[in-house]
């Protein structure tokens, strides 16, 4: 999760995806980097009975997903280590002008570094605090249609958000709170497109293949996350069973 750009949503966008994992039974980490300490405090509040998320390293082969956090300046030597540790790059972009111009740039920067050239890494936009029907959204529709760079997912400008990251939950949690429920599709569908991103590589669990031709998703899948990830393409699923549902406390 980068941008060069100061609150554009990285820390929710990453704490928001490590709860929609986890949710999906996935064993997921946190790394905060956010220089603010914001994803130290989001899993020291997050509830015992919530799907586990733990604040992790860089490394860590018992995870199955590891989300950064990935505060920076946007220095050429930061974006080439991040590229290097990444299999898929999110970059949360804001509606406003600046912010567009700035995301267009980190874009551009992490794009045309001959270490990213030699060796690409998907790269998503988060199209983030979007309002629907406003001409900042058309903006920021037609900024990233000139940039030819995929839009993960948009999210809605919610106070949800702010709400759930003091309580150390996600949306994904939330399943009990009915405003949150449309927001929730959002999440399911940004885990399903970083997934289909993902490398096929023999010397690491694919936590999310099932569903997918044999052959290309190896042998390492634990048994408890085929089970409860083979439900990723339904377009409707009921409430998860397990976790308890969660109240936001403020
Ligand atoms: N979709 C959203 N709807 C409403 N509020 C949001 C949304 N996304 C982020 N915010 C709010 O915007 C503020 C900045 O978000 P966040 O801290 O995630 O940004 P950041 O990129 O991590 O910032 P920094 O660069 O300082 O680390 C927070 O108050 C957060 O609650
Ligand atoms: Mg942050």
């Amino acid at each position: 999760m980068v941008n060069a750009k100061g609150g554009c949503g990285k820390t929710t966008v990453a704490t928001n995806l490590c709860a929609a994992y986890a949710m999906r039974g996935v064993a997921v980490g946190l790394v905060d980097n956010d220089g603010q300490g914001s994803g130290a405090y989001w899993t020291a509040q997050r509830p015992a009975d919530a799907p586990q998320v733990e604040l992790t390293g860089l490394g860590r082969p018992a995870l199955d997903r590891i989300v950064i956090d990935g505060h920076t300046s946007g220095s050429e030597r930061e974006v080439d280590e991040l590229v290097a540790m990444t299999d898929v790059i999110l970059v949360p972009v804001l509606p406003s002008t600046i912010d567009i111009r700035a995301g267009e740039r980190f874009i551009t920067a992490i794009m045309t570094r001959p270490k990213f050239r030699a060796a690409p890494r998907p790269i998503g936009v988060i199209a983030n605090r979007v309002q629907h029907n406003t001409a900042a959204q058309a903006r920021l529709m037609h900024f990233l249609g000139c940039l030819n760079v995929p839009v993960a997912v948009t999210l809605r400008d919610s106070p949800l958000y702010g709400d759930a990251m003091g309580s150390g939950l996600g949306v994904a949690d939330l399943f009990d709170v009915r405003s949150a429920r449309k927001e929730m599709t959002a999440w399911r569908a940004l885990v399903d497109w970083v997934e289909d991103q993902m490398p096929a590589r023999a010397d690491r669990p694919r936590p999310l293949a099932a569903g997918r031709p044999s052959a290309e998703a190896g042998g390492g899948i634990p048994a408890k996350a085929r089970s409860v990830l083979g439900s990723r393409r339904r377009t409707a699923p009921g409430p998860p069973k397990g976790p308890r549902p969660q109240r936001l406390s403020a």
